[in-house]
């Protein structure tokens, strides 16, 4: 990344919604129809349990209006609306046209499928619209992967979930910070990790496994180099929610110790570009993001992509 490129001052997450099915799938319930157990969905994932069910522009409204709600704004106060998905509703119009209509925002709205990355993509894009004159941008992560999802393939149907995370994004000078981002995108390896259309989803696992460690450990070096900091400096990091051994050996290879890490594949599996916003929210919600922190978003996807970002959290007023 040039210097041309590097972070952009002034940057603020006011509001967060999460929405996820109601319907709980435990491993227990996975094993009476697949040649599986929960012990080794666990033990090999950290997967416990997922919410399969609604809509990938129902599930986005949801957490859309949480967000709104939280950050105490109104639809029309909102002037962009970018849709993280890789399962939208139809081919065409963007799924993000129809969470625009029913959230009643007065903006424009557009997808982006950078697969699992492709909330990270959407974050470091709406940093850019701030910094191109937009004050307020909503980003969200919704998928409905289950759709999708070959049930009778135990090599994938034990991963994955449905869900939706949102936020936010304001410009703003109470000291938060886009410190440093990174972006990349491995159109070769695509027959890793694919779904044709109208077919189910195809992975190569143990193959994604390790390009998945190598991706996340360098796009996190990357930001952390951008941003001009030590890993050290870190405070937290939200990293792509698909297997609890994937964080664990990135970030022995980023130098970041697993306990500054948020999980919450267990109960929620991995909801692709979902599944950083569902994580951010989670740790919100339950106060471990404090006034100052220094907080790293990192994931990897199908194309294959990996996108990183390192923000630093400004005032919290509450
Ligand atoms: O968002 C990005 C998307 N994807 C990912 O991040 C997934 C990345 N990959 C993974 O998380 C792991 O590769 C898996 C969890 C999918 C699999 O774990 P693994 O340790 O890489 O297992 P493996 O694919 O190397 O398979 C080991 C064995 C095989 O049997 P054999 O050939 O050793 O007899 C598989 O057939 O485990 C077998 N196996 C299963 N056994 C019980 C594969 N799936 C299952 C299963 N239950 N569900």
């Amino acid at each position: 990344m040039t210097d041309r490129l590097k972070g952009m001052a002034g940057i603020r997450i006011s509001g967060w919604g999460v929405a996820l099915p109601e319907k709980v799938v435990t491993n227990e319930d996975l094993s009476k129809t697949l040649d599986t157990s929960n012990e080794w969905i666990l033990e090999r994932s950290g997967i416990a349990e997922r919410r399969i069910g609604g809509t990938t522009s129902g599930l986005a409204v949801e957490a859309g209006k949480l967000a709104l709600e939280s950050a105490g704004l109104e639809p029309h106060d909102i002037d962009l609306l970018i849709l993280a998905t890789t399962t939208p509703d139809d081919q065409v119009p963007a799924t993000s046209s129809k969470v625009q209509h029913e959230l009643a925002l007065t903006c424009g709205a557009m997808d982006v499928n950078a697969a699992c990355s492709g909330f990270v993509y959407s974050l470091v894009a709406g940093s850019g619209f701030l910094h191109a004159g937009c004050n307020r941008i909503l980003v969200i992560g919704s998928e409905t992967l289950s759709r999708f999802t070959d049930w009778q393939d135990r090599s994938t149907a034990i991963l994955f979930g449905d869900g939706a995370g949102a936020v936010v994004l304001e410009s703003s000078s109470d000291g938060g910070e886009l410190l440093g981002w990174d972006l990349s995108s491995s159109g070769e390896l695509r027959d890793l990790l694919y779904c044709s259309i109208g077919g189910k989803i195809h992975m190569a696992g143990s193959e994604v496994f390790r390009k998945a460690v190598i991706a996340m450990a360098n796009s996190g070096k990357a930001s952390i180099a951008n941003a001009g900091i030590a890993p050290e400096e870190i405070s937290l990091v939200i990293p792509h929610q698909a297997n609890i051994r994937i964080i664990e050996t990135s970030l022995k290879r980023l130098g970041i110790p697993l306990e500054k890490a948020v999980w919450v594949g267990d109960k929620y599996a991995n909801t692709s570009a979902a599944s950083i916003p569902i994580a951010l929210a989670h740790a919100l919600d339950n106060g471990q993001v404090k006034e100052n922190d220094v907080i790293l978003l990192v994931g990897f996807g199908a194309g294959m992509t990996s996108a990183s970002a390192v923000i630093k959290w400004g005032e919290i007023n509450d």
